[in-house]
């Protein structure tokens, strides 16, 4: 098992290895000394690896289990204040802690309950998808979805460890483990890392376990430097979002999060080379590791709809909407435009 520490306002630690799930008793118990456990996970992950977690967890703790519904509409205000009612109505204090079992839904609303719970308890963050081990379960980003959009409520409140398994995204169904391929593919764009050309030749399963350590050292090294999103740096995580979370409210988050940054990559790419900043190569390639996991799709939304969308971005400031854009892989920028010359730029791209 690995161990990679971040450092940030609460330090923690995000252990890595083959099957630690079965030792997610003694890495809690390392870590935090709770007496009781609220178990928070959907009703796919649930008998998948839920209910053995509850097991092991249930030789050393008290442990109570919510579960919700799988996907992305779940993430909202009401599952958000059914989550609080089930810790009140089963008498959790601040002494207790959470623990998500799940993808990115389950750890972000977990995330959140457990920074707002009596004004913030303790969670435990056990991602069950590539997406959320390489991503989402890193760096104390909390968030339920507005009607609005994507993530508008949220808070950074970290959490005390993340078990990453990795013996567990060697068994996810392809859909899922191409879903998280977007944002792993993310990465090489922000931080050349060799990850997309792994990509293109189909070496990345084999070497899955370097492709996640990769992922959240590059993740911690920005939190490290921006844990609030204050001085620019972590916006660099969300390159092709802005388009990827127009996508996701659009189809009420029936196309999800990766699918929609797959497309979101390729789209600000195209953008970015329309605006003269980066060659065809880079968009190619780009697009060429998106295809090769199985993300590409045509986006059934016109631009109009999609600027309407963005103008609702947490990074926009001044009515401009904010973009990061690759210059090429490994390297990234910060663009503000105007909804107009956003129009103008989809249109021109899709
Ligand atoms: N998922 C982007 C971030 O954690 O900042």
């Amino acid at each position: 098992m690995k161990n990679i520490t971040i450092n940030v306002s609460k330090k923690y630690d995000v252990f890595l290895g083959d099957g630690i799930i079965a030792s997610c008793d003694e890495i809690i118990g390392s870590v935090i000394s709770p007496k009781k456990i609220a178990v928070i996970t959907d009703d796919i992950v649930d008998t998948l690896y839920a209910e053995y977690v509850e097991r092991i967890l249930s030789s050393n703790f008290s442990v109570k289990k919510y579960v919700i519904k799988n996907g992305e509409a779940s993430k909202n205000i009401d599952t958000l204040t059914s989550i609080l009612e089930f810790l009140a109505s089963n008498d959790f204090t601040r002494e207790d802690a959470l623990v998500s079992v799940g993808g990115g839904v389950v750890g972000d609303i977990t995330g959140l309950s457990a920074s707002l719970y009596m004004r913030g308890i303790n969670f435990i963050q056990i991602p069950t998808t590539l997406l959320a081990m390489c991503d989402a379960s890193v760096g104390g980003k909390t968030a339920v979805n507005l009607k609005y959009g994507k993530n508008l409520m949220g808070t950074f409140w970290q959490p005390s460890a993340v078990i990453c398994d990795t013996e567990i995204v060697k068994n996810l169904p392809v859909d899922i483990f191409n879903e998280g391929m977007a944002e792993v593919i993310k990465c090489d764009i922000i931080r050349k890392c060799g990850i997309i050309d792994a990509v293109i030749e189909d070496k990345i399963k084999d070497n899955i376990e370097a492709v996640v350590e990769k992922c959240i050292l590059l993740k911690k090294d920005i939190i490290e430097k921006d844990e609030f999103e204050k001085s620019g740096q972590r916006k660099f995580l969300n390159v092709g979002h802005t388009v990827a979370h127009a996508i996701e409210k659009l189809s009420d988050y029936k196309i999800s999060h990766g699918s929609a940054v797959g497309m979101g990559l390729i789209i600000e790419a195209q953008m970015s080379k329309k605006l003269g900043y980066c060659d065809n190569k880079t968009v190619e390639k780009i697009t060429k590791a998106v295809k090769k996991s199985n993300l590409y799709f045509d986006i059934p939304y016109n631009p109009k709809d999609m600027v309407c969308a963005m103008k609702k971005d947490k990074k926009n400031d001044n009515n401009l909407i904010s973009f990061v854009l690759p210059k090429q892989i490994g390297e990234c920028f910060e663009i503000k435009l105007s909804p107009e010359e956003t129009e103008n730029l989809i249109s021109f791209v899709i």
